[in-house]
């Protein structure tokens, strides 16, 4: 019994030290940061706000923040993304994405 519960909270303290790692990761940097996609991504997306970590959201429910974004955008008077930039950042999120 009392291997049985050592075991359980070595566990407890390797998911939590894994989460704190991973949160920290998301915090310092975003995947792939030097390719194309992710340059254009942190140029455009980290104007108002730090940049969003591609993991934050579920592929199926970026669409409607890159479109939330847009208008934010154009509220503020900032250049709106073309077609080709629309696509290569919601690729890019879309692959990164939860
Ligand atoms: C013009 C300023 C501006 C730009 C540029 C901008 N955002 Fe935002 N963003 C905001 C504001 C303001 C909010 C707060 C919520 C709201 O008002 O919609 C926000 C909130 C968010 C949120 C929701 C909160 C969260 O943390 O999950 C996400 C996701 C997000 N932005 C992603 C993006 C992405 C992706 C881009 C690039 C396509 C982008 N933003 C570019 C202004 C901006």
């Amino acid at each position: 019994m009392r291997i049985e519960v050592t075991g359980v909270i070595k566990r407890i303290v390797t998911a939590v030290a894994t989460v704190v790692l991973m949160v920290g990761c998301a915090g310092s940097g975003i995947p792939a940061a030097q390719s194309p996609a992710a340059l254009l991504f942190a140029d455009k997306c980290g104007v108002c706000h730090a940049v969003p970590h591609p993991a934050r959201h579920r592929a199926n429910e970026w669409p409607h923040y890159v479109a939330l974004m847009e208008q934010r955008m154009a509220e503020r008077n900032i250049a709106a993304l073309s077609d080709t930039q629309r696509t290569s950042i919601m690729e890019y999120l879309s692959e990164h994405s939860r």
